[in-house]
Order: structure tokens, then sequence, then C-alpha cells
């Protein structure tokens, strides 16, 4: 999508090798122009797909998730990370490794928001190593929901994150491609 690599190398840092900080669009400051165009994008992609639920995790795959369900006029269910007040004790729940972080989370759903049946579109900001996505899929699957695809806002196709998914047999439509890193700079993937 030609208007998000325009942003990412409008406003992209990368950091070491293998890091992009976008914190002034998607994972801190959000753009919600952007945020629309990339949910109305993601919903163009899988209309088809006769989705029922949206489902992604916190915090910042919010954004986009939401875009995405507003245009597919379905609900967006995001599984949390912590423990709430207000979670019922009926929850789906799935261990995600963060590489980036080097910690476990566990991401929860209450069941009440992930029924039998229903088409799920997972989305996300960043694939990198596909632990986000996994862990979503475990929760699918536990749901015995029926799991449609993936939509992902940056995709690192160095890491192992895509090939984990195309091993699964997952359908993942990617809004960009990020193939390296190269002194500071952002080199796409065709
Ligand atoms: P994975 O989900 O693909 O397995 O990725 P990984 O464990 O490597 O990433 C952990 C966190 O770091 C995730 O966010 C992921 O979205 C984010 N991340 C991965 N690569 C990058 C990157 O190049 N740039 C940025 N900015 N983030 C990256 P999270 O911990 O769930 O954070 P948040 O959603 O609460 O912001």
């Amino acid at each position: 999508m030609k208007l998000l690599e325009e942003r990412i190398q409008q406003d992209g840092r990368v950091l070491g090798d293998d890091v992009l900080k976008v914190d002034n669009f998607l994972n801190h400051q959000v753009d919600p122009q952007l945020m629309a165009q990339l949910g109305h994008e993601f919903a163009e992609l899988f209309r088809a797909e006769k989705i029922d639920k949206v489902l992604t995790v916190e915090s910042s795959g919010i954004a986009p998730a939401v875009f995405a369900a507003l245009d597919l006029d379905v609900p967006m269910v995001f599984a949390r990370k912590k423990k709430s007040l207000t979670l019922s004790a009926d929850n789906y729940t799935a261990d995600v490794f963060s590489f980036t972080k080097q910690e476990t989370n566990h991401i929860i759903v209450d069941k009440r928001f992930l029924n039998a049946g229903e088409r799920v579109l997972l989305i996300d900001d960043f694939l990198a190593n596909g632990q986000a996505v996994q862990g979503m899929m475990e929760i699918v699957e536990a749901a015995d929901a029926e799991l449609v695809g993936a939509g992902i806002v940056i995709e690192k196709t160095f890491q192992k994150g895509r090939a984990l998914l195309d091993e699964a047999g997952i359908h993942v439509e990617s809004l960009a491609r990020i193939a390296a890193f190269e002194d500071g700079q952002v080199v796409f993937a065709d």
C-alpha cells in the first residue's frame, strides 16, 4: 500500500538491525485518517470471506482492527494481556512469547465474545516472529470458530512469522512488507 510505505519512509525510524519505530502514527500517537484507510484496505481484501468478527491483541492492533471492523460492519474483539476486574472467569487463553521484550504474555478473550462457527479475521500491527498471531489462532481454534485470514499492517519478511503462517496455510495480507533495514533505511519487498 503506497500510502503506508510513504508514511513509513517519512516517519519511521530504524532501531538497530530489526526494529522499526512508528510511534507517531501507529504505536503510541495514532493517525486516525491513516488507520481508517488501512481498515478500509483490510475490509476490501477480506470482504468476500463473509467475516463475522475481527480479532486483535491490545494495544497497537486495536486501531487498525476497529476501522476494519467498522468497514465490514462487524464487532471487533481485542485479546487482553492483563486480567481486569470486569473480565469473567470463563476465558480462552494462550501464551504469547515476545522476542522483542523477552517475556511471555497470556492473552485472554472472554468466551462470550467468540462463538463456535464464527468466521474470524485476525488483525495485527506487526508480523515479526508470528507469536501474537499464533496465540490468536489457538484461541480461535479453542472457540471452534473459523480462522479466515490475517491482516497485517507491517510485515518484516526477514523474520520467521510469515513462514510460520504460510506453513499453517493461513491467508495473510500485509499492507507493507519490509525486506531489510540497510544503513538505517527501510527496504521494501516487491
Ligand atoms: P510477533 O508478535 O510477530 O511474534 O513479534 P515479536 O514477539 O517479535 O514482537 C513483540 C511486540 O513487538 C509486539 O507488540 C509486536 O507488534 C512488536 N514489534 C515487533 N517488531 C516490531 C518492530 O519492528 N517495530 C515495532 N514498533 N514493534 C514491533 P506488543 O508487545 O504486542 O506491543 P503493543 O501492541 O502493546 O504495542
